[in-house]
């Protein structure tokens, strides 16, 4: 499936350098991953391939692996009051806590990282069992989040040594289809997205891929700035701040509820969205609603591109061109008790853009979500 990282001609050296080789997991802290992770395969049709908790020998927390594709979740709850992961879930509610990078050489890109001012918060490790060897090694970022570098290419286990193979009884449903993560979004305090951005170019050797100001991304009530950064092949992360408008943004809403800056929205990329959004929609995930007006504009914007249209008006994906093919996306609505963090599923059909085109009519369907929480 072509992604953005399929277009780039020249990758970030001082990236490279880092050895990254890819996102190779999220992992969620939740209150109760057993039903996190169950709602991620009857929802999304997500499968679970690997559990640890008491039964393998860890005795402070459950974590459940769950796989579809190419793309790996673990879902992560405490055992005991005790816990970090309790206090972290206090603050934040449910949420993305790490976003573990695969690395050639875990301990050498931990080594660059700090010496290019990253702070460490787990020195590299070897971890081992009878499939083989891990070095795992994490770093800080926003918020609570962290970057967990993955070096397994002398590993054949499920997931990682601890873990064992497992699986939830198979959630009833069609096919969903989901394949990659495209991107994975941070929303961090007003003021300092510059802060961040400067962060992955210094620390990660990352480079800007794009930059919304608040003029672009602006509704008649509230206003964001975003920068996408990325490592030049398929880590891609973009970071939002809040701007000021008239009313409350939809990023301080999220920064009110969360806690802190964290993942706002991951996106997930498909070669079938029609197939993919009718599969969620019968397995009952629920999206952003779009008035019947957006089609409308959207042809014209659209013109000249052939597309299911009325699958798409159906199914309320959205759809934007840039100067290098198009792209359909849809959102979904917040997936935590909170409403903090969301999914969006993604087809590019060769554009490299985020859905600049989509973003007034996605962030009023936001908020016509925030005013009945009474917070816009
Ligand atoms: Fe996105």
């Amino acid at each position: 499936m072509p992604t953005v990282a399929d277009q780039r001609v020249v990758p970030a050296p001082r990236a490279q350098a880092l050895g990254l080789l890819g996102f190779d997991h999220l992992e969620w802290w939740v209150g109760n991953a057993r039903a996190f992770a169950g709602f991620l395969c009857s929802g999304f049709g997500f499968e679970v391939v690997a559990y640890a908790g008491p039964e393998t020998g860890r005795d402070d927390r459950i974590s459940y692996v769950v796989v579809q594709n190419d793309i790996r979740w673990v879902v992560t709850s405490p055992l005991g009051p005790a816990s970090a992961i309790t206090a972290q879930v206090a603050t934040h509610g449910d949420g993305v806590h790490d976003i573990a990078l695969r690395v050639r050489d875990a301990a050498a890109a931990y080594d660059e990282v700090l010496r290019r001012g990253a702070a460490g918060l787990r020195p590299p490790e070897v971890l081992d069992d009878r499939d083989g060897r891990v070095v795992v090694a994490t770093v800080a970022t926003y918020g609570d989040t962290q970057h967990t570098f993955v070096e397994r290419s002398e590993y054949d286990g499920p997931f990682l040594p601890g873990f064992e193979a497992a699986t939830l009884p198979q959630s009833p449903g069609p096919v969903v289809g989901l394949d990659v993560m495209d991107h994975v979004v941070g929303n961090v305090e007003l003021g300092h997205l510059g802060d961040w951005v400067g962060f992955y170019e210094r620390v990660f050797g990352f480079d800007q891929l794009t930059h919304f100001d608040d003029e672009q991304i602006s509704t008649e009530y509230s206003a964001l700035m975003s920068t996408v950064v990325w490592d030049g092949s398929r880590i891609v992360m973009p970071i939002n701040e809040p701007a000021p408008g008239r009313r409350k943004s939809q990023i301080e809403e999220y920064l009110d509820y969360y806690g802190s800056p964290g993942v706002q929205h991951i996106a997930l990329g498909t070669t079938d969205i029609v197939a993919a959004v009718r599969a969620l929609r019968q397995r009952g995930v629920r999206f952003l609603e779009v008035p019947a007006a957006y089609y409308e504009e959207a042809r014209d914007r659209m013109a000249g591109v052939d597309l299911p249209w009325a699958d798409l008006a159906d199914l309320g994906v959205l759809v934007d061109r840039d100067h290098d093919g198009h792209l359909l996306q849809i959102f979904s609505e917040t997936v935590a008790g909170r409403p903090t963090v969301f999914f969006e599923i993604i087809q590019r059909a060769g554009a490299r853009g985020f859905g600049e085109g989509n973003f007034k009519a996605l962030f009023e369907a936001i908020e016509r979500e925030q005013e009945r929480r009474g917070n816009l």
